[in-house]
C-alpha cells in the first residue's frame, strides 16, 4: 500500500559526498518501498549556477546516476530520470511564472544568501532563471501531484513558496494540485574532515564513490580534539570529528573507543585506522556496485531514458488538466 507520492531532486553540480548520502539519499532509499517515488537529477536547476561553463554537465549527470544506483535506489521501484528529458517541467514552470509575484521570489532567504555567496566567488548569477528557481521546483513537484517531498532543512522556504503558488493556482483556476509537504531527514548534518558541515564548497568532503585508499587518506586528515596534543593527553570525543564518524560507522565499538580516548588509552592515529577500516567495510558493497556500473554507461543511459518515458506519461496527464483548467485553446 502506497502512503502517497514523493518527488525529490538533486542538482548534478559536482561529486556527491557522504553528507549527501547520509543526509538525503539514504532517506530516499528508506522511502522507496512505502511511497510511489519520482527522483530527478535536476540539471535545469544546476544551470542556474553553472550556465557559464557547462563542460562538465554530462559527466556530472552520469556520476550522479551512478551514485544513486550504487547506493541502492532501485530503478524498478522508482521513476529515476533527468529533469531536462521531460520538457513539461519547463512548460509548467513558464505557466506558473505568469502567476508568481516577483515579491514572493525576492523574499526567499536562500535567494539573497546564494546571490551573495556566489557573487563573492566572482560568479554572475543574478539572472531571471535564478530568481525563478523555486518556481521551477514547484513545477517539478506538482507535475506529478506529489504530496510529500523529502528534503534537507535548507529547502523549507522553497516548499513554503510552492504551497503558496499551488494555492494561488487552485484558487485562480481549479483545485487540481495537492499542497506539497516537506519530509525532513532524521539524520543530522554530517561534518567534513575539518569539522565544519561537509560541503563541496569547503573542500572538506569525503566523496561517496571514494576508493578504500581514498577513504583512508581522507580519514587520516580528519581533525580531532584540538586540546589533545600528545597521546598521553586525555581526549574529549564529544568535540572530535573522528568520533562523530565512529558513532555512525562503528556503532558497537564506539562507546568503548570514547572511554579509551577519555583515559588516553588509545591514540588518534590508531583510532583513525580503526575508523577507516570500518568505513571501508561499510561502503565496500556500494563501491563494488559502483565499479561494476561504471563499466556500463549505456545501461545507465537506458535507465534514465526509460525513467523519462514513465515520468512523461504522468506529466502529460497533468499538463492536459492544467491547459484545460487555464482555458488554453485545445
Ligand atoms: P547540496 O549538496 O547542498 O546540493 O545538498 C544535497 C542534499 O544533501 C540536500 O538534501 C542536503 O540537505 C543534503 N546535505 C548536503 N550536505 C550535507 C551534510 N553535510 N550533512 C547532511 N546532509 C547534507
Ligand atoms: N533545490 C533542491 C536542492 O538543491 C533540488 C530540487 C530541485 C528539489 N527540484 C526539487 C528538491 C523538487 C525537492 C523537490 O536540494
Amino acid at each position: 500500500m502506497s502512503k502517497g507520492r514523493i518527488f525529490s531532486g538533486m542538482q548534478p553540480s559536482g561529486r556527491f559526498h557522504l553528507g549527501n548520502y547520509l543526509g538525503a539519499l539514504d532517506n530516499w532509499i528508506n522511502l522507496q518501498d512505502d511511497y510511489e517515488c519520482f527522483f530527478s537529477i535536476v540539471d535545469l536547476h544546476a544551470l542556474t549556477s553553472t550556465f557559464e561553463n557547462t563542460s562538465r554537465m554530462r559527466e556530472n549527470v552520469l556520476q550522479m546516476a551512478l551514485d544513486w544506483l550504487s547506493a541502492g535506489l532501485d530503478p524498478e521501484k522508482n521513476v529515476i530520470f533527468l529533469q531536462s528529458h521531460v520538457p513539461a517541467h519547463a512548460e509548467l514552470h513558464l505557466l506558473l511564472s505568469m502567476m508568481t509575484p516577483l515579491s514572493w521570489l525576492e523574499r526567499v532567504p536562500t535567494y539573497k544568501d546564494k546571490l551573495q555567496q556566489l557573487g563573492d566567488m566572482g560568479k554572475e548569477i543574478n539572472t531571471y532563471g535564478f530568481l525563478g528557481y523555486p518556481t521551477l521546483m514547484t513545477a517539478d513537484i506538482i507535475l506529478y501531484k506529489a504530496d510529500t517531498v523529502p528534503v534537507g532543512e535548507d529547502q523549507l522556504p522553497h516548499l513554503e513558496l510552492s504551497r503558496e503558488i499551488v494555492r494561488r493556482f487552485n484558487n485562480l483556476y481549479r483545485p487540481i494540485f495537492p499542497e506539497p509537504q516537506a519530509f525532513l531527514s532524521k539524520a543530522s548534518v554530517l561534518p567534513g574532515i575539518d569539522g565544519r558541515k561537509m560541503s563541496k564548497s569547503y573542500g572538506n568532503e569525503i566523496p561517496f564513490g571514494a576508493s578504500p585508499d581514498e577513504l583512508r587518506a581522507r580519514v587520516r586528515l580528519m581533525i580531532t580534539d584540538p586540546q589533545r596534543i600528545r597521546k598521553t593527553d586525555k581526549g574529549d570525543p564529544d568535540v572530535c570529528t573522528v568520533y562523530t564518524f565512529h558513532k555512525i560507522f562503528n556503532q558497537e565499538a564506539c562507546a568503548g573507543i570514547g572511554a579509551r580516548c577519555r583515559n588516553a588509552e588509545i591514540g588518534c592515529v590508531d583510532c583513525k585506522k580503526q575508523l577507516a577500516e570500518c568505513m571501508v567495510a561499510a561502503l565496500s558493497d556500494i563501491h563494488a556496485r559502483r565499479q561494476d556500473l561504471e563499466k556500463k554507461p549505456e545501461y545507465i543511459r537506458e535507465i534514465l531514458v526509460h525513467g523519462a518515458e514513465r515520468a512523461q506519461e504522468t506529466a502529460s496527464k497533468t499538463m492536459a488538466e492544467v491547459r484545460d483548467a487555464m482555458n488554453l485553446f485545445a
